[in-house]
């Protein structure tokens, strides 16, 4: 399928490096794709960075019937640009959407829209460490409706925002707190597709952290309470005993991109890395024998995020010394080299977009 290209007529200022945050400031051009039952999906094409028209009756607005991918650009030393594990995102956007009963789409094609996007956007992928340019591609249900039911027609679109880091707190370690009343997702739901239910359903504990003085919220399981799932906007890894431990997949944790890397790097470097369920009371447990000598997060945009402090009721604990752990640090280190060329990545996880 061709990809039509109609540029811009006027281009928007562009950020300093310095001055990026996460997610406020986007760029010219947008990618575009409709479906419809007669066409599929069709008529892909690159547009000026424009609002979506939408009646007041859109499905998505009522039912969020609405999937997303975060994946990110880095520009590299050598003024290069590439993609990190974009084929990924799209094969886990089209698990979202066969959970949400949004219609497949062709992965190549995605991808080669997203390729043809960001060569239009290269100016605006920032060059520092620690920035990049975000991307966010999502399909939204469009039919003008109000019965229950999935939509006939859908909106696939993509975006480009550059980035810095995702936490006010940059790479220094943050503070989340346990929530003993709400649960992200259980078993059966939807916690390990990418849809914006997951995000809103999150807001009034994320809120509470806040108020309390907390980054994030770590979620415990929806059955028990009892084991650790994840901080909804990152996968949690422990380092226990010189080993690496991570929530088991089950079904209502999000299958992170770079949890899966993180893996990968940690069985590379012969580091133990075992997934399997671990309660907040071992948690608590190995911290008070000594043995948790670091906690940290993983995700697209929070890449690596370390722990500092953990509050569950009225028990805290501080992890390390107020500052990033070694192990946090070698992955911080080992996956941002590749992600910005430094060292050769393993077979499939990067896509040139400029050499
Ligand atoms: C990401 O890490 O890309 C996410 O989607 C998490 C959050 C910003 C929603």
């Amino acid at each position: 399928m061709n990809i039509t290209i109609k540029k811009a007529e006027a281009l928007k200022p562009r950020p300093k490096d310095s001055e990026l945050g996460f997610g406020n400031i986007f760029t010219d051009h947008m990618f575009n794709m409709d479906y419809d039952p007669e066409n599929g999906w069709h008529n892909p094409r690159i547009e000026p960075y424009h609002a979506i028209n939408m009646d007041p009756s859109t499905m998505v607005l009522h039912y969020g019937q609405a999937i997303f991918e975060g994946l990110k650009a880095f520009r590299t030393e050598k003024d290069g640009i590439q993609l990190f594990r974009p084929k990924d995102n799209f094969s886990r956007m089209n698990l979202s959407a066969r959970t949400m009963c949004i219609p497949e789409f062709d992965e190549n094609l995605a991808l080669n829209g997203l390729k043809e996007l960001v060569k239009i956007e290269k100016d605006w992928v920032p060059q520092e460490l620690g920035t990049s340019l975000y991307i966010r591609p999502t399909i939204v249900a469009m039919d003008p409706f109000l019965g229950v039911r999935a939509s006939y027609t859908y909106r696939f679109f993509i975006i480009l925002s550059p980035v810095g880091a995702y936490y006010a707190e940059g790479f220094n370690p943050v503070k989340i707190w346990v929530s003993k009343n709400h649960v992200r997702a259980v078993r059966g739901g939807v916690g390990f597709v990418k849809t914006a239910g997951n995000y809103a359903a999150s807001l009034y504990a994320g809120e509470e952290a806040n108020k309390k003085g907390y980054t994030q919220v770590l979620w415990l399981d929806g059955v028990e309470q009892k084991y650790v799932e994840e901080v909804g906007s990152m996968n949690i890894f422990f380092v226990i005993d010189n080993k690496l431990v991570t929530p088991e997949l089950n079904g209502s944790i999000l299958s992170g991109i770079t949890r899966d890397s993180v893996i990968c790097l940690a069985k590379k470097q012969n580091l133990e890395v075992t997934e399997r369920r671990i309660s907040i009371d071992e948690v608590f447990e190995v911290h008070a024998s000594g043995k948790l000598q670091e906690v940290f997060g993983s995700g697209t945009a929070a890449a690596i995020s370390p722990v500092g402090l953990i509050k569950y009721g009225d028990q805290t604990i501080q992890i390390g010394e107020k500052k990033v752990g070694p192990v946090a640090e070698k992955f911080f280190k080992d996956l941002t080299d590749i992600q910005y060329g430094k060292v050769e990545a393993p077979e499939g996880w990067i896509q040139k977009v400029i050499d």
